[in-house]
């Protein structure tokens, strides 16, 4: 039977993945959208034929009929959901990051901690094709000093308007807001939380992370929005033991080992929702043609959805993972630990830049919460 599956916040990232990606997976069903803009949900309902809309949260958690609530509201206003989904022991996938303060860490946790419901932060990465190849490649090849360079640039003027704001004027780094997603990626690939942070560069867009973990692994993060958006965004390099592996753009891995390529794989990704499989090369001019064609329109709207390049970073395998999580009564591995940890990194990173100088991080006293 098909779980049935409630959304609260509508906004741009959940009609352009969530949405689409609930609507094709065959083990998921659409039966409610909630957002307060009601001409959005007017749309939504047009399109997808949902059961009912509502602007009140409070009618999908009561809804004894729903199974799973996706929330994508922006991440001030995640307490009151959660709260609700305890109460009507609802399970709930949050979007990333979990929260924006220290302050809403501890209630979090224990809030989580004290109720029985299924409960997953969107940290989708780790859940991407290519990551999934990557993590046992280095797992094999893991030995003595290991370094690791992520490189994750887009280009801040593209963003759409409410989003700019919150970086470019209230100052709203994009270290919480964006970066928070490499923390989680790097304590996965790792199985590890680091132990040092240090940040340099602009404070606010355009930084450089250095993390120290265990085991002799030191990660570096080049964090920018000063790029072109026609180059591609994400780039992984891990070094460990003579070997190196390479991640593009969630479309190609490659291994070098002292025997030449070791393994080399190449990942679908679409545009205007047609397949591609190309070298990243082609990957790459792909891209450059879509961001000379953005019109004035597009960018007006901030989101791209429809026509840009889209590589797969994991969005539908994470919700259909969760779908599995609530179906086979088990544990999701992106938790509310996780996601706390990926939010105090940043909290300590941005610490960092303003004081200048490395800060340790020890995340011991979550467990014990
Ligand atoms: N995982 C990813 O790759 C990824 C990418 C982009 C954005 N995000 C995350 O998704 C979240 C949403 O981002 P966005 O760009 O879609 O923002 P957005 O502002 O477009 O969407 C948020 C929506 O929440 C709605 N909302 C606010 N309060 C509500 C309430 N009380 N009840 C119902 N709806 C309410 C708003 O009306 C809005 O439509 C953020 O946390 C962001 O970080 C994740």
């Amino acid at each position: 039977m098909k779980m049935k599956v409630g959304f609260v916040g509508c906004g741009g990232f959940s009609t352009g993945t969530h949405i689409p990606n609930v609507a094709k997976n065959p083990g998921l069903e659409i039966r409610a959208f909630c957002d307060l803009n009601t001409a959005l949900i007017q749309k939504l309902k047009d399109e997808y034929h949902p059961v009912y809309v509502t602007t009140e949260m409070g009618k999908i958690f009561s809804d004894p009929e729903i199974d799973m609530v996706v929330c994508a509201t922006k991440p001030d206003f995640r307490m009151p959901i959660m709260k609700l989904a305890v109460k009507h022991n609802k399970h709930l996938f949050v979007e990333k990051p979990l929260c924006y303060t220290n302050d809403d860490i501890e209630p979090m946790l224990k809030l989580i901690r004290s109720s029985s419901i299924k409960f997953m932060v969107g940290f989708n990465r780790p859940y991407s094709p290519m990551m999934q190849d990557i993590k046992p490649l280095y797992k094999k090849h893991k030995k003595g000093n290991t370094t690791i360079v992520y490189r994750i640039v887009g280009e801040a003027r593209m963003w759409p308007k409410h989003h700019y704001d919150s970086i470019i004027h209230n100052k709203e780094s994009t270290i919480i807001h964006e970066i928070t997603h490499i923390f989680d990626l790097l304590n996965w690939l790792t199985d590890s939380f680091p132990q040092k942070v240090y940040t340099a560069g602009e404070g606010n867009t355009d930084n450089v992370i250095t993390l120290s973990y265990p085991d002799n692994i030191t990660a570096v993060i080049i964090a920018g929005d000063n790029s072109c958006a026609g180059y591609p965004k994400e780039r992984i390099e891990i070094n460990t033991d003579y070997n190196t592996i390479i991640g593009e753009n969630f479309t190609e891995v490659s291994l070098y080992t002292d025997n030449g390529e070791e393994f080399h794989k190449i990942y679908d990704y679409s545009i205007a929702r047609n397949k591609h499989h190309d070298e990243i090369r082609q990957v790459i001019l792909n891209g450059c043609e879509w961001r000379k064609s953005v019109t004035p329109d597009e960018l007006k709207y901030g989101y791209y959805y429809e026509r840009m390049p889209k590589v797969d970073k994991g969005h539908y395998n994470e919700i259909d993972y969760f779908r599995e999580v609530i179906l086979e009564d088990s544990y999701p591995d992106t938790d509310v630990l996780k996601g706390a940890v990926a939010s105090l990194t940043a909290l300590k990173a941005i610490e960092s830049w303003e004081k200048g100088v490395p800060l340790d991080t020890d995340f011991s006293f979550l467990e014990k919460l």
